[in-house]
């Protein structure tokens, strides 16, 4: 008799970003087949503008640097943006695609890795990320995921993250995926306030958070 899968097993990639095909495949295709990203993007650009000068950006699972292009050709005052991705392939692409911004930097580390965060110490002003926080391969990883993010930000720092929501209720889309409301609640169970829903559709969610203030209570 076969036997159930484990809830709680890792989920298998499906595609290898690492290899320079799959990581061209998934870049040429992105944008055509989750149109959603457009307004993501534009929602994050607008609040890293707000950013005071000089202000320190970490993305995570940078990609192809689709959004690092949109943000520093709009943002022209940041301090640095760091791009942080484990695919060489999709690193080549990024730094070719923000060669002319002086603030863009690069880092290949894995944020599967327990020590991930001590390549990307901070103190960060905003870390972004869209489509990347799955890549932990299983939502049970991502309240940990979250709790480095609050370690390397700032006090009052911003933390924007667009993630892939389940498309429908196969074991592996529901252990991939958060819904929107699990989203919000690994945020504000990591020690993320002002927790907030910003936009959704094509089955990605964006969700915004903030870092407690300098001496708050609840930030040890
Ligand atoms: C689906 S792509 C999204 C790329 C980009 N954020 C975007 O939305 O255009 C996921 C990215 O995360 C990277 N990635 C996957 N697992 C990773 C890991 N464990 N550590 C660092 N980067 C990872 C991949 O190489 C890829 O560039």
């Amino acid at each position: 008799m076969a036997s159930e899968p484990d809830p709680d097993a890792d989920v298998p990639y499906g595609e290898d970003l690492q290899s320079p095909e799959g990581a061209r495949a998934w870049a040429d295709a992105a944008d055509r087949k989750r149109p959603h990203r457009f307004p993501i993007r534009l929602a994050i650009v607008e609040r890293i503008k707000a950013l005071p000068d000089g202000a320190r950006v970490l993305e995570l699972g940078s990609g192809p640097g689709l959004l690092a292009e949109q943000v520093l050709s709009q943002c022209s005052a940041l301090g640095t943006y760091t791009l942080f991705d484990f695919s060489e392939p999709m690193v080549a692409m990024s730094r070719q695609r923000t060669a002319r911004f002086a603030a863009a930097q690069f880092v290949v580390g894995d944020f599967r890795t327990r020590s991930w965060a001590i390549r990307v110490p901070g103190p960060w002003d905003a870390v972004v990320s869209t489509q990347a926080v799955h890549e932990v391969r299983h939502k049970r990883h991502v309240p940990a995921l979250y709790r480095d993010i609050v370690e390397i930000l700032a006090p009052s720092g911003l933390f924007l993250v667009g993630d892939r929501t389940p498309e429908d209720d196969s074991p592996r889309s529901t252990a991939l995926f958060m819904t929107a409301d699990e989203q919000l609640s690994a945020l504000r169970g990591a020690g993320f306030i002002d927790v907030r829903l910003v936009t959704s559709g094509d089955a990605l969610a964006l969700c915004e958070a903030r870092t407690p203030p300098a001496g708050s209570l609840t930030r040890d």
